[in-house]
């Protein structure tokens, strides 16, 4: 399975992701692309080090949404994508998009959706007062944060929590969830029915 991963900034997803390939807890799967809509994300650096093919596309280059997509699309396909990962990918997708890569392309969210969808979903958290956080990993589709739910994972919201140990805390999650997500779609072990999607 190839992979093309589609980051913004930091890259931690995209670095344990990249972690469970090399020392074998996901078998048949490569990094074919890592690509960035930042020219200076830490991620990006990191692939580059790392000698895996790297994009960078500056949106700003492009006449609207579809035709920075079709560019990305352009990419991963020259590359053999199977599975896109998105990891801190801080842009909306375009239905062309989400068409090209139908069912193919994933996201981590660090909340428990449908709750807190969006732009700092642990502060929602923290500011809503739940006593439980987490993080979801969930098929794209058209709507923002939307599609069917493959892994959750979840964590105790501290009375002094902030926003920094709160985020800390579900990305330490995040870093399990992620990789075992990519593992159970590189296994073929995913079923999905509707918004369900059962592991086999
Ligand atoms: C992660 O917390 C991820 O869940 C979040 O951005 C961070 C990226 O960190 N994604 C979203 O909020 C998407 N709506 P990373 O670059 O270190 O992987």
């Amino acid at each position: 399975m190839r992979i093309g991963i589609l980051l913004s900034g930091r890259g931690s997803n995209f670095k344990a992701i990249k972690a469970a390939i090399d020392n074998g807890e996901i078998k048949n799967a490569e990094i074919a692309a890592v690509i960035s809509n930042k020219s200076d994300a830490a991620g990006l650096a990191y692939a580059k080090e790392c000698g895996l093919k790297t994009v960078y596309l500056n949106h700003k280059d492009f006449d609207g949404r579809e035709a920075y997509d079709r560019e990305i699309v352009k990419h991963l396909s020259e590359s053999g994508v199977d599975l896109v990962c998105l990891a801190g990918f801080m842009r909306i997708i375009s239905p062309y998009f989400v068409e090209q890569y139908r069912n193919r392309i994933i996201n981590i969210h660090p909340s428990l959706l449908p709750a807190f969808p969006g732009l700092d979903a642990q502060k929602q958290a923290l500011d809503y007062g739940v006593k439980f956080a987490g993080c979801t990993v969930h098929f794209v589709d058209e709507k923002m944060d939307s599609g069917a739910i493959i892994l959750q994972k979840c964590v105790p919201v501290k009375d002094d929590d902030t926003e920094e140990t709160l985020s800390a805390r579900i990305l330490e999650e995040e870093h399990r969830a992620y990789p075992e997500a990519v593992r159970l779609i590189a296994e073929g072990r995913l079923k999905t029915e509707g918004r369900h999607v059962k592991i086999l």
